[in-house]
Parts: C-alpha cells; structure tokens; sequence
C-alpha cells in the first residue's frame, strides 16, 4: 500500500544466520515505497552476498569506509545523512556491543555513529541465540544502547539455526515493516489507552451449536492497529475471528456477550477512549444445554427461548468515567439501509459522543468499507477505502475530539 512512501532507508546486515531474512526484508520496504540503501559488515557477508542485496535493492551495497566511489571519499557522513532511519537488521550481539562503545573502525558503525541524532533515528532489529540474548552483558548493553536513542524493535522467539529453541530469532519482514510504518506514524494518541471491542460474539445453544453473525472483526483489528501506531495502549477484546493481532497490541479473546461485557469491565477502568466496534448478539439462549440437543423422534422442532444481552456500549457510555468526561466512548452502527438517520437515532440512543455508520453486508468480511461519522453537529462521510485506511483516518479524527 506504499506505507513507506517517500522514506529513505538505510538498511544495515551485521554477522548473523538471519542475514537470509534480510533479503526479504529489502524487498519487502520497496514494495512498500521506499528507497533502501544496504550497508553490510564483513561479518554480513559471510552469509549472504552483496550481489543479492544489490540486486534486490537496485542500489549498489557499501561495505568499507574507504569506499572511493563517494567523490568527498566520506560514505558515513553522505550515507546517514541521506537516511530517514538507518534499520539494522539483523543486529549482532557484537553489534550492539560496538554501538555501546561508540565504534568507528568499520562503515556501519561508523555511520551510526556520525548520523545526525536529533534527525536520525537508529532502529534495531537483533538476532542471536537464546544464551547470548538472555546474557547480562547484552541486556545491559541493550539498556544503554537504547539510553543513547536507539530503538530496540524486539526478537522473536521459537527455533534457532544452532537447533536450541527460545528468545532471539529476528523477527520476521513483515513484522519488521510493520514496526517500520508504526514508527513514523504521527504519536496522536500517545499517552492514551485504548480499549476496542472487535468481531461477533458466539452465544451457544449446547456444546456443539450456537448463534453468532458474520463479522470478521477486520475492521476493529485495523483500529487497533491505527491506535497503536499512533502510540497508544492498545487492547483489543475479541469475540471468534481469526485476524492476526496487530504488533504491540494486547488481545483478549472471548466467546459470548457476558463474556466481552467482563472483559471490557475489567480492562474499562484504565482505557480514556473505548470502540465498540463488536457486533455484540442482541439476544443469547435464556437456557444454553450442558448436552447436545437431540432430536426426539417426534418431528417438532426444539422451542428456544432468548433473553437479551447488555447492552457493553451504552453501559460503558453511561459509566462515571464517561460522565466526568474521562473516557471518550465510539459506536458502530451496522445498517442495511437508511444509514445517517439510524446511525443518527443510535448516537443518541446509546448516549455516545460519536458513532460510525456503516452498511453491514458491504463490510462484513471485506477488506474495504465506507463509513459515515456522526455527531452532535451533524456528519462526515469517510468515502470507501480500504480498512487500513479509513481506520488511519478514524484514529485521526477520534484523537482530535480528546482533551488535551
Ligand atoms: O444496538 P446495536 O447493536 O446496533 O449497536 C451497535 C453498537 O453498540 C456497536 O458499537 C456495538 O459494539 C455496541 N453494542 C454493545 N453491546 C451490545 C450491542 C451492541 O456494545 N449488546
């Protein structure tokens, strides 16, 4: 979606197996705009060549200081100073150790070392097995590393080339990218935790049979992900649907509307801005069956009897919190028809400072949507895009009605 459009990014390979990942994560920065610059340590390349880098950059791969390609013969300082942010990925144990120290006796360091701090950000991606990540000696250099402005994007956990299992592996392109976006991202929300419902809920009938609806909860995960992007604490509370969780966002997972309504109430207190976007079952079987219903034999169907769920939205609008004007409370109202006067009739029936209209089979399950924000003056259309998009742009406008 070209998210990094625009951005010049230097990449930096260090000493490591995940030098292998690298290569995808060059790719995948193009694909999505930007213009990358690939730096490598001698270590580098020992697992992986510059001509692959090159290749896949479409820019030739510096390796020394001595590089006299550069006409003042200085590639540290023209290199970083052409950067948005220099990405080392992977990063060397000996990597970070060098950067602690502040040394120049190789390019990458170098460059590191002379960038612009103020304008310059270094962001680092490490690799390493378990024993020498858990070591004291990298989490101490890590505390300092980051002291002196370097942000430290995390590692991965699971199988290592050297066959142990557990925390190190770089993480993977995508989530690298991922962390990429999100850095540059405007902080609107920094400081402010956010609480968002998202997909169905499941209200079982027996054991192996229940009533839910079709919403993938794609467009709540997107809002998350916007959220936390623009720096907030992000929860999500999830009826059944299979999305990823957005990086850096806390998923609580949940089947039933009482369910959700204790999760929210526990995670409620702390948040000063709440999302419903769930499409929370209106009615739950007054009596779920600990057995599987049968059929008797006789030909006539089972009479169910339904009682309604509460109302997570309106009881969290009325809450004191909400009252006092800490908590900033969003509904979603999906319509079939008719959108701005019911989502109109809806803002005010559930006390909500302001509510998202959209038009529910065109959004259930796709990865594009229009919404229609309505408030106490009146409305705005959000013209169709995809979910990624128009939760940017929610977030957006969600941020500039909070007090400062
Ligand atoms: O009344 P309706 O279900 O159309 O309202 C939709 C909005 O209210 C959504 O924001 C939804 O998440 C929220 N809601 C809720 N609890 C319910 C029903 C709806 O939080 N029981």
């Amino acid at each position: 979606m070209n998210e990094l459009a625009g951005k010049h990014i230097v990449l930096g390979l260090s000493g490591g197996v995940a030098c292998y990942k690298a290569a995808e994560l060059c790719r995948q920065l193009i694909k999505e705009g930007a213009t990358v610059q690939v730096v490598m340590t001698q270590a580098a390349e020992q697992f992986i060549t510059p001509v692959t880098m090159q290749a896949l950059s479409g820019r030739t791969v510096y390796g020394s200081q001595w590089d006299a390609r550069e006409p003042n013969n200085m590639p540290h300082i023209n290199l970083s100073r052409e950067a948005d942010a220099i990405l080392v990925a992977p990063c060397s144990a000996d990597f970070i150790a060098r950067l602690v120290q502040g040394r120049a006796d190789e390019l990458l360091s170098l460059l590191c070392l002379a960038r612009p701090l103020q304008r310059v950000p270094l962001l680092l991606a490490p690799a390493m097995n378990r024993e020498m990540w858990a070591h004291p000696a990298t989490q101490r250099n890590l505390v300092q590393v980051a002291q002196d402005g370097a942000v430290i994007l995390g590692v991965g956990s699971g199988d290592q080339a050297c066959g142990e299992t557990g925390d190190g592996r770089m993480l993977e392109p995508e989530e690298l990218v991922e962390e990429l976006v999100a850095f540059f991202a405007p902080k609107v929300l920094a400081g402010r935790k956010v609480l968002i419902t998202a997909g169905p809920t499941f209200e079982a009938l027996d054991p192996v049979r229940g009533i839910t609806n079709l919403s993938s909860g794609k467009m709540g995960f997107a809002i998350a992900r916007a959220a936390r992007e623009a720096g907030a604490d992000v929860t999500v509370v999830a009826g059944p649907v299979h999305v990823p969780t957005p990086r850096g966002v806390q998923r609580v997972n949940v089947q039933s509307a009482l369910e959700m309504q204790a999760a929210v109430e526990r995670h409620l207190q702390s948040a000063s801005v709440f999302i419903a976007t769930a499409a929370v079952a209106d009615w739950r079987p007054a009596h779920a069956s600990s057995q599987k219903i049968k059929k008797d034999g006789s030909g006539d169907a089972p009479t169910l009897a339904f009682v309604e769920n509460p109302d997570i939205l309106a009881a969290a609008a009325k809450s004191r919190q909400a009252l006092e004007g800490h908590l900033f409370c969003v509904g979603f109202a999906a319509e079939s028809h008719d959108l701005l006067a019911h989502a109109t009739a809806k803002r005010v029936r559930k006390g909500v400072p302001l509510l998202v209209g959209n038009i529910g089979p065109a959004t259930f399950g796709q990865d594009d949507n229009a919404l229609l924000l309505v408030d106490s003056e009146g409305h705005r259309e959000l013209p169709r895009a995809s979910k990624r998009v128009l939760a940017k742009q929610l977030i957006e406008d969600i941020a500039s009605r909070l007090p400062r």
